[in-house]
């Protein structure tokens, strides 16, 4: 093996593992992708891919067997391995506080196979000092401190985007506390802070290229474990912000699509996360917001600010749900089509999403729900299995057929290429109350549609009273 290819573990082949696993593999490290779940292990062995995310099933082809292998067996791979990224899950407690008893188990686990150096590497969001308790854990199982470091190398993957957030980062940031374990992380991502990767045969297409490579922020283990906290909360921040705002704009009349582009266009606020909708979902938002405000407020630092971020986002499902109810007036027996089910485009994950919080109170209320998601249906099935008031169906015309409204609940690109005639013509009355802002209003009234949004004026079209004469 060439010195450049190292011999890197990852433990937990989750969203964030297998992601980081596909792409250690391709930038040219030999990866063992580790769980303790055997159901996926054996998937992932016989060329199944558990998640939807853009290229990970081609960079996982084109490794499989090669330079990537799966396995249950963490204890070989931690001691085949130089690296060992800690990937697992860190779902959140009920204080609000960080689950961390994956990161505890795997970490001894590890402890109990080194024999020689070894780096152990958080991948996963976790609280800053967790580095010291895995530290602490690992030195505990008996590993003399010189045989280990443990380096923090958190992850900005966006769900759908993640294959290429990870191999066209926007920064790298990898905190150690020795020069040791610094000079490991250096090697690992060579390939993309040189710019080699991205002249290579077959390389991931995205905004990085050779003049332009991928920059490493060097810092403290608890710098980067609180860069990685604070990004997300601060971005949660952001989509609350931009909510409440909305809710302004309705207040008074005003278009917050045009107060965010105005925002927006100031270089120190940017464009990006200004979108007003029915609030932020997820497996990373919900919980670090919580975990960060937890982690502040047991060093004794007030973080209230985050706990407003938390109340903002759940009002934003009950407005929306308000607006639902404004349209309809009454609920039971009320036929509803739900376009989108994950907790936002591109993705196949519902963890947090706004869309089921939303089909559980229309559910709850007595209304039959015809449910469409490109890919997130069979998931939202085993929350909200098929039934007499619950369908999912094959298309979003199929789910207007006779409805009384029609919900936007994901962004999910496909639904702005709707056939608006087509919809029209199918829905028993022409009301559309869109969460995610994906359409133009002036426009829909002009096709005749009731088209409710967030922040945006309501628009009651006159028409919108008779019933569709071709629906019984
Ligand atoms: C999760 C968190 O959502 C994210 O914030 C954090 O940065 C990384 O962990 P995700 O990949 O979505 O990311 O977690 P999940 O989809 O739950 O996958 C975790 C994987 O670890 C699962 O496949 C699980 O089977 C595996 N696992 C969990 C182990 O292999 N060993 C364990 O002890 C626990
Ligand atoms: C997020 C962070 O972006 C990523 O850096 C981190 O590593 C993991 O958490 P993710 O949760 O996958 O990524 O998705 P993201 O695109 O950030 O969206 C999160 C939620 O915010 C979604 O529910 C999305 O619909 C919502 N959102 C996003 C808005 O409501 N408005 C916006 O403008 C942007």
């Amino acid at each position: 093996m060439d010195s450049s290819r190292l011999s890197i573990a990852v433990v937990g082949s989750g969203y964030v593992g297998l992601v980081a696993a596909a792409c250690f593999a391709e930038i040219g490290h030999q990866v063992s992708c580790v769980d303790n779940d055997e159901q996926k292990v054996a998937t992932l062995r016989a060329g199944g891919v558990p998640i939807h995310e853009e290229y990970l099933a081609d960079l996982l082809n084109r490794h499989r067997g090669q330079s990537i292998e799966f396995t249950s067996n963490l204890g070989q791979a931690a001691r085949e391995a130089q690296l060992i990224f800690i990937a697992v899950g860190t779902p959140q407690g009920e204080t609000g506080s960080a689950d961390l008893s994956y990161v505890d188990a795997v970490a001894s686990e590890i402890a109990r196979s080194i024999d020689d150096y070894k780096l152990i590497v958080e991948k996963s969001t976790v609280p800053v000092y967790t580095n010291e308790w895995i530290r602490r854990v690992v030195g505990r199982n008996g590993v003399v401190e010189e045989l280990f470091d443990v380096a923090s190398n958190p992850e900005f993957l966006r769900e759908g985007t993640a294959v290429v957030d990870f191999l066209h980062p926007d920064r790298i940031v990898v905190g150690a506390d020795s020069e040791k374990a610094m000079a490991l992380l250096r090697r690992v991502y060579e390939p993309l802070t040189s710019g080699e990767y991205y002249e290579s045969a077959g390389a991931i297409p995205g905004m990085r290229n050779r003049n332009s490579p991928a920059p490493m922020l060097e810092a403290s283990t608890k710098a980067a474990e609180l860069i990685k906290h604070a990004s997300n909360a601060f971005l949660a921040m952001k989509i609350s912000f931009i909510n409440v705002v909305a809710n302004v704009c309705e207040a008074v009349g005003a278009d917050v699509e045009q107060v965010a582009q105005g925002m927006g266009q100031d270089s120190r606020i940017g464009p990006r996360f200004l979108n007003a909708g029915i609030g932020y979902g997820g497996s990373c938002f919900p919980k670090d917001v919580a975990a960060f405000r937890y982690v502040a407020e047991r060093m004794g630092v007030d973080f209230g600010l985050l706990g407003e971020v938390e109340k903002i986002n759940a009002e934003q499902r009950i407005r929306f749900f308000q607006k639902v109810r404004s349209a309809l007036w009454t609920f039971r027996g009320k036929r509803i089509a739900a376009l989108g089910l994950a907790f936002k485009g591109g993705t196949d994950d519902i963890r947090e999403s706004p869309a089921l919080e939303i089909i559980r109170q229309l559910l709850h209320e007595g209304c039959k729900v015809a449910a469409y998601d490109p890919a997130a249906m069979e998931r939202a099935a085993a929350i909200f299995p098929e039934g007499e008031n619950m369908q999912y169906v094959r298309d979003p015309y199929e789910a207007a057929q006779g409805a009384d409204a029609l919900l936007i609940l994901t962004d999910w690109e496909e639904f702005q290429r709707l056939d608006m005639t087509r919809l029209r013509s199918a829905l028993r009355y022409p009301i559309i109350v869109d969460g995610r802002n994906l359409f133009d209003p002036a426009r829909m009234t002009e096709l005749g549609f009731t088209y409710m949004s967030v922040g945006r004026p309501g628009v009651v079209h006159p028409r919108e009273t008779l019933a569709n004469p071709n629906i019984p």
